[in-house]
């Protein structure tokens, strides 16, 4: 079995999982990661038991054994270190989001398609098997055409005004911050389920908690808990959002995102109605899917290989009532996105759930599209987005 080297950059709060991920492949080795600093990134390196540690990413990226590169920086720098990436040939997983705004994901995408490598962008709630579960009732039109997708994406963690960090910062974060940081989840998943594409959008958006406090160190997300004097730092960012949707076909649609709601932890619920029954599933219980029904009862599918379709079964990996999470669904992401990356890349090759490049730019045209929606006056806006040129 060829063996295949990656890399990291941006050695923080989500690098973790992608380094447990591909460890548990199996036929990938982790050889370096790139952090800000080189203490930095030697500190990481002994945490993460990883041999090799860059303060700089472009030595990590110039390192011959390193075939793939996976990006974990703070948004602001994903554009430069994915573009020199491409430009040196090497396959890129990107978190999400793929950018900073429009403009940057189209350059992002197009590099990545003239650079002819796996282009893989973490939107993970796709590894769900129930997600691919649900994707296939509705493909085969078990479901009905579908009328209406709605849900929600709401979190806590930044209840406290003390939490700060670049996600509140314009410059490093973007223009956004609960629509990009989650709300881009929940539309390529309810893209991804409903096999249908957000074609306008009206978003009405908030800033619950305007003030926030700054220690002025740059401290990495979900931790709140630092030392050091306070200074204010007037937010603009959305942290509480709703937005109205239309769909090709012309099926409506509507979810709300908040990252300030006292409770919900990582609240992301989907539901897809379709002419002849309802789907829902809810990823704090995501090892079940609710199926509901007009003229009988409504039933709940639990996470089994024996029950589950053919095109859900590759993502299970232990029988009924034995629970799947989080991680073993970002692990499947990888899985697949490695399986890509062992076939070179070739477009032809890419198992159908990963999500690529033009996903992550088509998204950033949806949080896009709601931003210029609510600047307007809670108006609709179409969303604009250019195909790849074939
Ligand atoms: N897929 C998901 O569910 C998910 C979850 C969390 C975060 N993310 C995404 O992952 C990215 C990182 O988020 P996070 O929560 O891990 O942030 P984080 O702040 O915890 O980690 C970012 C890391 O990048 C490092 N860094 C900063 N400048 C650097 C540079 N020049 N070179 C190398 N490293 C540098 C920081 O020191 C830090 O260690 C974001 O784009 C975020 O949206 C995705």
């Amino acid at each position: 079995m060829k063996r295949i080297g990656m890399g990291l950059i941006g050695p923080g709060f989500v690098a973790a999982h992608h380094i447990d991920a591909v460890r548990r492949l199996g036929d990938v080795d982790v050889v370096a990661i790139a952090g800000s600093s080189q203490e930095s990134a030697e500190r990481k390196a002994r945490e993460l038991k990883i041999d090799r540690a860059y303060g700089d990413f472009h030595a990590l990226i110039a390192d011959p054994d390193i075939q793939v590169i996976h990006n974990t920086t703070p948004n602001y720098l994903h554009l430069p270190v994915t573009l020199a990436a491409l430009a040196a040939g090497k396959h890129v997983i990107s978190d999400k989001p793929l950018a900073l705004n429009p403009q940057e994901g189209r350059i992002l995408r197009d590099a990545a398609v003239a650079a002819k490598v796996a282009h893989v962008v973490t939107f993970n709630y796709r590894g769900n098997p129930l997600v691919q579960q649900a994707r296939a009732m509705i493909a085969k039109g078990q479901n009905g055409d579908v009328s209406f997708v709605h849900g929600h994406y709401l979190q806590d963690w930044m209840t406290d005004p003390n939490v700060y960090s670049w996600r509140s910062d314009p410059a490093k974060g973007g223009a956004t911050s609960a629509l990009g940081d989650i709300g881009s989840h929940w539309c390529d998943l309810a893209e991804h389920i409903s096999g249908l594409k957000i074609v306008s959008v009206l978003a009405d958006l908030t800033t619950v908690i305007p003030e926030r406090y700054s220690t002025g160190a740059s401290g990495e997300a979900f931790s709140a808990k630092r030392t050091g004097d306070k200074v204010p730092v007037t937010v603009q960012s959305e942290d509480l959002g709703s937005v109205l949707l239309h769909f090709d076909g012309g099926a409506k649609g509507c979810f709300s995102v908040g990252q300030v709601l006292p409770g919900h932890k990582n609240d992301l619920v989907l539901e897809v109605n379709g002419k002849l029954s309802s789907l829902k599933w809810k990823q704090e219980q995501q090892n079940e899917l609710w199926i509901g029904h007009y003229d009988q009862a409504n039933s709940l599918l639990a996470k089994d290989p024996s029950l589950v379709l053919p095109e859900a079964q590759r993502y299970t990996h232990l029988p009924g009532g034995h629970q799947e999470s989080w991680a073993d669904a970002f692990c499947n992401l990888m899985r697949d996105a490695y399986e890509w990356i062992h076939a070179g890349g070739a477009p032809e090759a890419r198992p159908s759930m990963l999500p690529t490049f033009e996903d992550g730019y088509r998204s950033t045209c949806l949080v896009d599209a709601m931003l210029r929606s609510h600047v307007a006056g809670n108006v609709w806006q179409r969303v604009e987005f250019f195909p790849e040129a074939n």
